[in-house]
């Protein structure tokens, strides 16, 4: 999909919007998500990353241990469930929290602590039961949310409305270096971001310096998230694992697949170990709406008659057909 910025509008608000570097040893700097919500449970989401553009986020090379509380209410006097899960540095002290044996159809609030460091305080629910009654779901969709591009007002939007669940339909990040002064930003950013992602470190930067951005995670930290990918997660336009300008791109792929399960609340298929990573998956929402999430990606071919916005293939002809009479045609370089 072409890099539309479809939610970066203005007003401008640039103090809202410097992305935060090393500054303390808060490791909370990426705000917390949930996600893939049923009607017994939902997934938590959080990443230690105390120095944001650094390899390894400023967190040592060690497991570490993180408690998580979910309650009834937002002052957490009524904590129903408690935990404590690994971050592990090969996710790049990510965790993803896979609660169950929740009542349907209600909000739930967690949070997470490291040492003496509490979370931002997250709020979630979970789905109505599939044989109950319902008279409506209230969701909103995101997608194409280029950083450089503009500011985030749009989720302050989201994050304002009183929604069920949030849709990201992909483009959550781009592929490209960042320039220096933060493009429609004007908002400098460090050296290392300018180069585009090419290994998982420089890609898990990529995600530090989006979600970075407090109108994002404040839209996260309100409603459960279900989110999917499309091309510039990876590159623009590829196909499985295919791209138009430099053919095989299966190390790149893998790189941002990890750093995308590392920085979405999805459940365990998604993790890129053995056949996964598995992300196209069914949501129900009680009698009133299943969403199917697919996978635009990772299983496309390459498009017969062009790559991108090309045009429509002629009725007729084959891409060998229209390739074999003009071979340097948008399309015909990758067999
Ligand atoms: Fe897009």
């Amino acid at each position: 999909m072409a890099g539309v910025a479809a939610l970066a509008q203005l007003p401008v608000d640039q103090a809202n919007a410097t992305p935060r570097t090393a500054g303390g040893n808060y490791p909370f700097t990426l705000g917390v998500a949930s996600g893939d919500p049923t009607s017994t449970g939902v997934v938590l989401w959080t990443r230690l990353v105390p120095d944001l553009f650094v390899p390894g986020g400023g967190m040592p090379p060690t497991k570490v241990p993180i408690e998580w509380q979910i309650a009834l209410d937002e002052g957490f006097r009524r904590i129903i469930r408690t935990g404590t899960t690994w971050a592990l540095p090969e996710l790049a002290h990510s965790v993803h929290v896979e609660v169950d044996g929740l009542a349907p159809d209600r909000e739930w609030f967690y949070r997470f602590k490291y040492r003496s460091d509490v979370s931002p305080i997250g709020r979630t629910r979970t789905a109505p039961v599939r044989t109950g009654r319902h008279a409506e779901v209230k969701f909103a969709f995101a997608s194409c949310q280029e950083w450089s591009s503009g500011y985030y007002s749009a989720l302050r939007h989201m994050a304002n409305e009183d929604l069920d669940l949030v849709l990201h339909l992909g483009d959550y990040v781009y592929e490209g270096g960042i320039p220096a002064d933060g493009g429609y930003r004007k908002t400098p950013v460090p050296a290392v971001l300018q180069q585009a992602p090419r290994d998982v470190d420089r890609w898990r930067m990529q995600y530090a310096l989006y979600k970075s951005d407090p109108d994002l995670q404040k839209a996260h930290a309100r409603f459960p998230w279900m989110v999917t990918w499309d091309d510039h997660e990876v590159q623009n336009d590829y196909a499985n694992n295919q791209s138009q300008y430099e053919g095989d791109i299966t190390a790149l792929r893998a790189a941002a697949y990890q750093a995308w399960y590392e920085h979405q609340p999805v459940r365990r298929p998604a993790r890129p170990v053995g056949e996964g990573p598995r992300i196209y998956r069914r949501l129900q929402w009680g009698d009133l709406a299943q969403f199917d999430v697919v996978d635009g990606r990772q299983y496309r071919s390459i498009p017969p008659c062009g790559w991108g916005e090309a045009d429509a293939c002629e009725v007729g002809t084959t891409r060998r057909s229209r390739c074999s009479a003009r071979p340097r045609r948008s399309g015909c370089t990758t067999a």
